[in-house]
């Protein structure tokens, strides 16, 4: 039975102006640092949570977007394990934005979209745990799109991570040292099995990786640009993507 993609009328795609986009010229994942919320906030008088609140609207916004443009795998970074650094009250505000929207995410997405976390579970909340689980469980068959959100994640933690599995897996005779490739290191990340990044954009203005996906984005076209997040539209998208798809990518080759 088909299903409706909106099923609400708040959760309707924002509308970009009219501008071709080539499907054969999407990029198959992209990766979003959602930077900037705090400044947005700070110039506008008001208080940091205001910002996240503004980039989460802008997040589910976005995410719905490039899924209707046909972006098979996009994902958001939402909290970096560095981020546990900042002042507790911005921590709970974020947290709590990641909660309400996974309360609502199963109404405000079409069923056809998989839901994917990537980062260390173990620190969050129990209840957002569970509700991660959910979440996965009940879109694992769903091939739309996948919607990946990196909460409590690093790009060296992962690595670590997975380091310490394949350790495992040789001290267990299950693996020989001269047989771990790179493929290996791919096969025991968070992001198994998800290709790696083709486009990674990073709006305010900063021109740094800041951990995000550090294996994944070896031969990712990095898009940077100074709008910050909750105004970079589905507009600005198109822009990325347009410039995306005039790059030249040789992957090491001529
Ligand atoms: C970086 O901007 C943003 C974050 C560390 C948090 C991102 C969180 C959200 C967009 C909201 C929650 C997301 C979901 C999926 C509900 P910053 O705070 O570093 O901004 P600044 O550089 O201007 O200070």
């Amino acid at each position: 039975m088909a299903l409706p993609f909106f099923k609400k009328k708040n959760s309707q795609p924002p509308q970009a102006e009219s501008r071709v986009l080539i499907p054969e010229t999407l990029p198959q994942h992209v990766g979003f640092i959602m930077d900037g919320n705090g400044r947005w906030a700070t110039k506008r008088g008001m208080p940091r949570r205001f910002g996240h609140r503004e980039g989460a609207k802008n997040f589910r916004d976005l995410s719905l977007y490039c899924r209707e443009i046909g972006i098979p795998n996009a994902s958001f970074y939402v909290f970096s394990t560095e981020n546990w650094k900042r002042p507790q009250d911005e921590i709970d505000a974020i947290m709590d934005l990641f909660w309400d929207y996974l309360c609502d995410a199963d109404q405000y997405l079409d069923r056809c979209v998989r839901m994917i976390f990537i980062g260390d579970r173990s620190r969050l909340q129990d209840r957002l745990q569970k509700r991660m689980q959910e979440l996965e469980e009940s879109s694992r068959d769903f091939e739309k799109m996948n919607l990946i959100l990196a909460i409590n994640y690093g790009g060296r933690d992962e690595i670590c991570h997975a380091a310490q599995q394949i350790a495992q897996k040789a001290q267990d005779g299950i693996l020989r040292p001269d047989e771990i490739t790179e493929q290996t290191i791919a096969d025991h990340l968070y992001t198994a099995g998800l290709p790696d990044v083709d486009l990674l954009i990073r709006p305010s203005g900063e021109l740094r990786l800041s951990n995000y996906l550090i294996w994944q984005c070896a031969y990712a076209e990095y898009y940077f640009t100074d709008v910050l997040w909750p105004d970079f539209n589905a507009d600005k998208l198109n822009t990325a993507l347009a410039d995306f798809a005039n790059r030249g990518r040789r992957f090491g080759g001529i």
